[in-house]
Parts: structure tokens; C-alpha cells; sequence
């Protein structure tokens, strides 16, 4: 996704432009660019692909201004060009954008009525003409202020003007923008990550903010155009750090943290001496609720399918689950009794954060589960509860997988025990158990050598099926989701008691079926179902804490991993799944943290 940086300085800012757009790669990208302000005119470079050619151009022809911006783009209006790469810039102003102009075809027509020329494709452009159109009869926050408001859609700004050049302009409606603080150099970025190899003094601009940046200070005004105060936060310095160390790729090093993942956020939630979890100043009563709605994307989504069986087992509240995309355009009956719940790694994705607004606006209350503290979601909601997994870069979620079903599992448990719904000794068994988890983890990352072996399988299939039953479900919905984007097979996901109802015509001789069959009440079952499968020649990978007893005849491969209560079992079928997904893109030579036509952070509806 699409990708913002600006600093103003003193001294050139080219280079710390470009080291931090590389902080922005992990977000997805297919062009990048930059803009300075040279000998007083906007000189402007840009390139498709990485951001490494854009170094190279910058190498060849150096660009070096006081202040500048630069950005990532990830395609959404115009194919990925070297034209629709991001900044656009006029003779008198050049704009990078995050977001989307819904009524760009109209401003387009009025513009080349005016005899404005447009030489991309994209939406961004006419905010490019219209400033320069503006800023003819205006001063430069009038200009601004009215640019924004023929404006309809999201958007994250970075401006740089001719005319006024010793300053960057930032605006923000629905796209995250942050301000940074430095020494005689200010910054601009679309999250704080990016700037926080230079600063550690952030604020956020709130929707219909406008930042103007100088080398010596930077001053805010809200929608209505009056000058603002905005809080400055000190960033907290990562106890994980984004490298990656011994790894290949970062994928690699975020699956086999994972035991420390669990570690660590067990240790942020249980109070070891009194076997208790604290939730801290969780303002929400749990007695008081009647109903949870579990809300995110993709791998996010997945963890709320998850907790749905978890506080089913554990609580007589009633829960629903939904996908954020679906959940922004329902038409909810909102109730003070309900309690809406936004899972979210990067707490920035664009639906997600609609959602969340939606409960705002309809006074509910909100809480959400986040990797990112400082993300516009985490900022939004009523209360959060961090996953504490430190940054996770490769574009498929792995660790915050794991990180997100802990959060969900250990406020289950809470609320079961605030709501008396559990007794004190399961309470105190069932945290017992948690606390084990790290080792467990550990344990199943052994099974890397075997699953190398049988990925090997999946290279010449067309597709592959992932089959489990009650908790193994959303386990199979994610090991399919994992394989389809690091190595493009389409993959199902499915409850393997829905075979017979259709899907079961997708089995041929040689289709990969994975089948996650714990030892727990619905194991017989789907023992059944996976012979099922072998009847019509799939080739069955079984997975299960208690393989002994399985007649394994005609099964191709057995992966045991270790015991525990079957409410910890899905975090321990998630490695082998994960570590499967990883070896077929690698053996195919894929790039694994960067998998393609897909962002890390999904800013955009
Ligand atoms: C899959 C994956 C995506 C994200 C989804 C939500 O590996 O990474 O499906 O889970 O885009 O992202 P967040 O959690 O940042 O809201």
C-alpha cells in the first residue's frame, strides 16, 4: 500500500528520504519517487519497481533540495508506471497521495476545460492541477483549504511548493499521517516506523488536520482552519528489532520467534504470583455485556472466528463474527449492551478502521487488539489490548497471528471469570496450561525438517484443500489463505463436514488435502471425512496430537505435534501450516516477505 515521506532540513534529504521509503517496502509497493526543490525549481524522479532504482536514478543525477518528498505507490487508478508513480508534480507544486479521489473524472474535466494538461492516470493528478489553479488567486492555507474541500474520498497528503519553499504541507482524511520532530528538520511520514530511525517525537494528524512543516517548526490547523495544539507523544523504543539477523527473510525469523511472541505477551497479561490476568484498566464491565461482535481482515478476521468458539465455550454471551468490509456496510441494530472487538495487526487497515468509526458514531463501545499501539485504530477505540509482538514485516501475517488469538484466548478467560461462568480452579488450571504454551511452541517448530520434505508434494498440484472441524476450521481457513499468497496455488479452506454438500467434486488422484484432526469431540469425525478423501485419491497430510491410533494406511503423511488442552490446540496447528505455506514459496523461489499484488498494510478500501 501506498506509502508517504517528507522531510524539511537544512541540509539535503534525499538520502534519509530514501532509507525511509525503504522502512515504508514492507508495506507492498510497485513504484517510487521522490521531489526536492532544487536551484528554486521542483525537480522530480521516479521509477517502477523498488525503490533501490529509484537510488540508482537519484546516483546518476542527484537531486539534492533542503526538503523534499517522497513515496511508495501501490496501483489502485493506472497501471503501474513510471508516469503514475507518485509525486505529481505541476511547475509550482508537487503531491504525493495516499487514498483514493472518488470524484477525480469530474475535476479532471473541469481542469481540461482550463487548459490543464494530464499526462497519468491516476486520481492524484487533479489535486496537483487544482492547488496550482488555486494558488493563483490564493494564499497558500486558502489554496489548501479549498483544494481539500472540492476533494471527495480518502486521502494522506505531502506537498512541496515552488513559490513557497521552505516548507512541506501534510493534510489527512480516512489515510494515517504522522508528524515527526527533529533537530533543526522536521518530518512527515504515513506512519511513525518510518521515522522513527530519525525521531522519536511523534503526532498524529486527526481527520481534516493540516500540518505545515518548516525546518524550525511546524504548525497545525483543524478543518474548520483554526490553528491547533497538538499533543506530542515520545515513541517507545522497540523491545523487537526489524532486522533480520541469521534469517533468510524475515517470514522465517517471525514463524520461529513465535515462542518468544507467546512469551512475551503471556508475560504483559498473567500475573504469575497470583495466578490471575490483568487486563489492567479494561473499562469495559463484563458482567454488563450481552452480546461480542468480533470484527477484521484476512489472517485478523480468522482470529475472531477463533475466539468465537472460545468465548462460546467459556461464556453465555451471545457472539458474532465478521469480516470488516461486510461489517462497514450492514445496517446493525447498535446496542449498549454489545461489545464490538477490532482485531488488527497493523491497526491501520482501511476497512477495519470504518468499522470501528461506525461503532463510534453509534456510540458503542469499542475495543480493539492491535500490534501497533500507536495506529489509527488503536487510537480510536475505547480501550486496547496490545498483542505485543514487535514489528512483524513480511507482508503474511504469522507471528500476529499467533499474538492476536493469545489476546482473544486470555480476555475469553477473563471475562468467563469476571462473569463467574468459570470456576476458580479451571480459571487457575486454564492459566496453568497457557503458561506452558512458549515451550509447546517451541516444540512444534522442530517439525521444519519433515515439513520441507512434504511441501515438495504440493509443487506440481493445481490447488490444495485444508479440512478441520470446530477450532481446527478457522486454523484450515488461515493455512489456506497463507498458501494462496506466498505461493499463488488456489487453496480451500473448509469445515470438513461441508465436503459432501459440494466441495467434495474438487477431489481428484494427487490433490494435497490437509486435514487437521486433534484428538479432541470432533476427531472421529473428521477421521471419517478424511477417508472420505482418500476414496477419491487425495493425498492426505494429517495432522493431529494423536496419530497412534489412526489407521495411517493410505494416508500419504503423519505430522504429530505435541498435547495440550484442546482450547491451546490451534495455536500449535497453525506452525506446520505456516511453515508448509513457506517451504512451497520457497522451493518455487517466490518472494516470500513480499508476495505479489499484496500490501502489509491495507490503507485503502
Ligand atoms: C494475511 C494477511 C492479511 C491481513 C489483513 C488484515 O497473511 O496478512 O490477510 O491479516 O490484511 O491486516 P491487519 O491485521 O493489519 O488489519
Amino acid at each position: 500500500m501506498c506509502g508517504i515521506i517528507g522531510i524539511v532540513s537544512n541540509k539535503s534529504v534525499t538520502s534519509n528520504i530514501i532509507q525511509s521509503l525503504k522502512k515504508l517496502e514492507y508495506r507492498g509497493y510497485d513504484s517510487a519517487g521522490i521531489a526536492t526543490i532544487v536551484n528554486g525549481d521542483i525537480d522530480e524522479k521516479k521509477c517502477t519497481g523498488r525503490v533501490d532504482n529509484l537510488e540508482k536514478i537519484l546516483f546518476k543525477s542527484p537531486s539534492n533540495g533542503p526538503l523534499g518528498i517522497g513515496h511508495v505507490r501501490w496501483a489502485t487508478h493506472g497501471v503501474p508506471s513510471q508516469v503514475n508513480a507518485h509525486p505529481h508534480s505541476s511547475e509550482e507544486v508537487s503531491v504525493v497521495h495516499n487514498g483514493i479521489i472518488e470524484n477525480s473524472n469530474e475535476l479532471k474535466k473541469d481542469l481540461e476545460n482550463k487548459g490543464y494538461k494530464f499526462k497519468s492516470q491516476t486520481d492524484t493528478e487533479v489535486i496537483t492541477f487544482t492547488l496550482t489553479d488555486l494558488l493563483r488567486k490564493y494564499d497558500l492555507i486558502d489554496a489548501i483549504n479549498k483544494t481539500l474541500k472540492k476533494l471527495n474520498g480518502s486521502f494522506a497528503l505531502g506537498i512541496i511548493f515552488k513559490k513557497y519553499n521552505n516548507v512541506i504541507v501534510g493534510a489527512r482524511r480516512g489515510s494515517p499521517l504522522a508528524v515527526g520532530y527533529g533537530h533543526e528538520e522536521n518530518y512527515l511520514g504515513s506512519d511513525s516506523y518510518a521515522l522513527k530511525s530519525m525521531t522519536n517525537k511523534i503526532t498524529y494528524l486527526d481527520d481534516g488536520d493540516i500540518c505545515i512543516l518548516s525546518n524550525s517548526k511546524i504548525e497545525f490547523y483543524n478543518s474548520k482552519n483554526k490553528k491547533i495544539n497538538k499533543e506530542i507523544l515520545t515513541l517507545s523504543d522497540d523491545k523487537h528489532n526489524a532486522e533480520k539477523g541469521d534469517y533468510k527473510d524475515f517470514m522465517s525469523k517471525e514463524i520461529n520467534e513465535q515462542d518468544m511472541t507467546a512469551k512475551t505477551c503471556i508475560n504483559e497479561y498473567v500475573d504469575h504470583l497470583r495466578q490471575d490476568i490483568n487486563l489492567y484498566n479494561f473499562s469495559i464491565k463484563p458482567e454488563e455485556i450481552e452480546k461480542i461482535f468480533l470484527i477484521g481482515c484476512g489472517t485478523a478476521y480468522h482470529s475472531c472466528v477463533i475466539a468465537k468458539y472460545w468465548l462460546e465455550e467459556l461464556t453465555s454471551i451471545s457472539i458474532e463474527v465478521d469480516i470488516a468490509s461486510e461489517f462497514r456496510y450492514r445496517k446493525l441494530k447498535f446496542n449498549k449492551k454489545s461489545l464490538y472487538i477490532f482485531v488488527s495487526q497493523s491497526g491501520e487497515t482501511a476497512d477495519t478502521f470504518a468499522a470501528l468509526d461506525l461503532c463510534k458514531k453509534n456510540n458503542a463501545k469499542t475495543c480493539s487488539i492491535v500490534n501497533m499501539v500507536e495506529s489509527s485504530i488503536a487510537r480510536a477505540s475505547d480501550f486496547v489490548l496490545p498483542i505485543h509482538a514487535g514489528p512483524e514485516i513480511g507482508v503474511a501475517s504469522t507471528k500476529a497471528f499467533i499474538g492476536q488469538m493469545l489476546v482473544l484466548y486470555i480476555l475469553a478467560i477473563k471475562i468467563s471469570e469476571v462473569r463467574k461462568e468459570i470456576s476458580k480452579s479451571d480459571y487457575s488450571k486454564k492459566i496453568t496450561e497457557l503458561k506452558k504454551l512458549p515451550d509447546l511452541i517451541s516444540r512444534t517448530l522442530k517439525c521444519q525438517d519433515k515439513i520441507q520434505i512434504i511441501a515438495k508434494d504440493f509443487l506440481e498440484s493445481k490447488g490444495a484443500m485444508f479440512l478441520g472441524r470446530g477450532l481446527s476450521f478457522p486454523i484450515a481457513l488461515e493455512g489456506a489463505l497463507k498458501l494462496k499468497e506466498l505461493s499463488y496455488l488456489h487453496a480451500e479452506g473448509y469445515p470438513a463436514g461441508e465436503m459432501k454438500h459440494g466441495p467434495l467434486a474438487l477431489i481428484e488422484e494427487g490433490l494435497p488435502v490437509v486435514i487437521l484432526a486433534p484428538k479432541d469431540r470432533y476427531f472421529e469425525k473428521t477421521i471419517s471425512n478424511m477417508q472420505e478423501v482418500i476414496a477419491r485419491g487425495g493425498k492426505v497430510l494429517l495432522i493431529s496430537n494423536e496419530t497412534n491410533n489412526v489407521i495411517s494406511e493410505n494416508v500419504r503423511f503423519t505430522l504429530e505435534i505435541p498435547k495440550t488442552e484442546d482450547c491451546l490446540t490451534p495455536f500449535l496447528m497453525t506452525i506446520p501450516l505456516q511453515l508448509l505455506a513457506y517451504h512451497v514459496a520457497s522451493l518455487k523461489n517466490y518472494d516470500i516477505d513480499k508476495p505479489r499484488n499484496l500490501a502489509k498494510s491495507v490503507t485503502v478500501e
